[in-house]
């Protein structure tokens, strides 16, 4: 017989969880099935510990550079492994807060595959052959490492990001093979901390989404720190020997590393959770198909998070969750706007971007008036040591020529997955460059940067 619960949800990542603590919020009962540990890739093995690992990076940067500020400091030495120990130590306090929450919100969380079959029941693979019904169900299974043919992971010579999480040692070299949000980061942190990195990107340019200014700083600084950046190559197989990977390329050149790092984007994960009994549906890439509440096609059955074909970010994750539990509720809802999703990529320099690339909205039909401002000029980037990178506003220019609503907020450089808050605001607001230049920036910030690019669109900058 099955256990009843309003809400069943399959997966404990940020979609999952979220889902089961706003229902429980909202008062419903709530069951979660995970086969692993509440907190998902996000939390176990994604943006949790590969950001513990830059901020490794960050501090053996500034140990580095510590004289240029007259503090004599030797030349940093790395130890992995108390590195990884303090990332665990970090994971692990969110992991017992996060089921702390769950405890005291009653949801009931079962260990094991969850398998979605008809009627709303979930079967949980645990010895008890664990039987549960949910009024309503979510799936938040997630998302796996992609692949590619000749490059599958064994833990050691060829590596996901999973695998470089865990590494006790810092390769002497490594090939990244894949320029998106994680070939970027892992390269920049292991470059850093002083692997020879060599970064394989398919497309012409990195960081396929970003505004083109920003990926040539980015491109910039990788290189003036000494990482070999190739776009446009294919990468065609890889041999080993004397414990070194040779990669062979498209062109007919090569690199040999110590490492082959894949990151070549996430596929969802719905490997055993049934569906063949219901009326859920997947794409040809394997998503779950939902509309923008979050529903499939089965009535009742929703999905949120990586397993569906929307930008795989914990914080959409999150959107989603709320969007799916208030339909339950059938309350008034917001779908989530894609196009107005914050974005940040935690590599040296960082990248936060909110909106259309320029690109996209002259591609978009959009008039569009652009403004940028270098960290060059901002007093607290040269005091900390960190000008390099910039600030570009895109709005929409009216018949008049003046700035309409802005259109994107785009950031690279210190700090600027914090700074971006404003942004996203402005964006999501649909302030104007005249709303946003009459705010107040407090000096000397790092923020006086985006302060100074909304006034020039209003057509009388201060300085410059
Ligand atoms: P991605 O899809 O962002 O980037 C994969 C890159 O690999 C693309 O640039 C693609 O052109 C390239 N590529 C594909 N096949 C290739 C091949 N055979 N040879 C060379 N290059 C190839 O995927 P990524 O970076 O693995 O991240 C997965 C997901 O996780 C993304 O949706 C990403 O946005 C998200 N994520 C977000 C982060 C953040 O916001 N800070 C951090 C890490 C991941």
């Amino acid at each position: 017989m099955a256990e009843e619960f309003d809400l069943v949800v399959v997966g404990g990542g940020p979609g999952g969880y979220a889902a089961a603590l706003y229902a429980s919020g909202a008062g419903m009962s709530v069951a979660l099935v995970e086969k692993d540990k509440v907190g998902g890739t996000c939390l176990h093995r994604g943006c949790i510990p590969a950001k513990h690992y830059l901020e490794t990076a960050s501090v053996f940067r500034t140990v580095s550079g510590a004289k240029e500020f007259g503090v004599q400091a030797d030349q940093p030495l790395l130890d992995l492994g108390i590195s990884r120990a303090r990332k665990q130590k970090v994971v692990d306090q969110l992991w017992k807060g996060l089921q702390g929450l769950m405890k005291r919100r009653k949801i009931k969380t079962f260990v094991g595959t969850g398998r979605l079959g008809a009627d709303h029941v979930v079967t949980v693979d645990d010895e008890a052959g664990t039987q549960l019904h949910g009024r309503h169900v979510v799936l938040a299974t997630g998302s796996v490492p992609r692949t590619i043919p000749g490059f599958e992971p064994d833990g050691s010579k060829i590596l996901t990001s999973d695998h470089v999480l865990e590494l006790d040692t810092l390769p002497a070299s490594a090939a990244v093979i894949g320029g998106g949000a994680i070939g970027c980061e892992f390269a920049s942190m292991l470059s850093d901390l002083g692997c020879d990195v060599t970064l394989l990107e398919a497309l012409p340019k990195l960081l396929p989404g970003c505004d083109a200014d920003v990926v040539d700083v980015v491109v910039k600084s990788f290189k003036r720190r000494g990482m070999t950046v190739r776009t446009g190559v294919t990468v065609e197989g890889q041999e080993q020997s004397n414990g070194q990977v040779t990669v062979r390329l498209a062109d007919g050149e090569s690199v040999t590393v110590d490492t082959v790092v894949v990151s070549v984007g996430r596929r969802p994960l719905t490997d055993g959770l049934g569906l063949e009994d219901t009326k859920v549906e997947v794409d040809e890439k394997g998503f779950i198909t939902v509309d923008n509440h979050q529903r499939t096609a089965e009535d009742g059955v929703y999905a949120v998070g990586d397993v569906v074909a929307t930008p795989q970010l914990a914080h959409v994750g999150f959107a989603e969750a709320i969007v799916a539990v208030r339909d339950m509720l059938g309350e008034a809802l917001e779908p989530v706007d894609y196009g107005k999703v914050p974005w940040c990529i935690y590599c040296h320099p960082e990248v936060a971007f909110a909106g259309m690339t320029e690109q996209a909205a002259r591609d978009a039909g959009h008039d569009v008036t652009v403004s940028k401002h270098s960290f060059n000029a901002n007093s607290r980037a040269l005091i900390i040591g960190e000008a390099e990178g910039l600030v570009k506003v895109i709005a929409e220019k009216r018949p008049d020529g003046k700035a309409g609503p802005i259109l994107g907020v785009h950031m690279v450089g210190p700090w600027v997955t914090e700074q971006l808050g404003e942004g996203w605001l402005s964006l999501n607001w649909e302030a104007t460059p005249d709303d946003m230049g009459q705010l107040i920036h407090p000096h000397p910030t790092l923020s006086e940067t985006f302060g100074e690019t909304v006034l020039t669109l209003t057509g009388r900058g201060l300085h410059g």
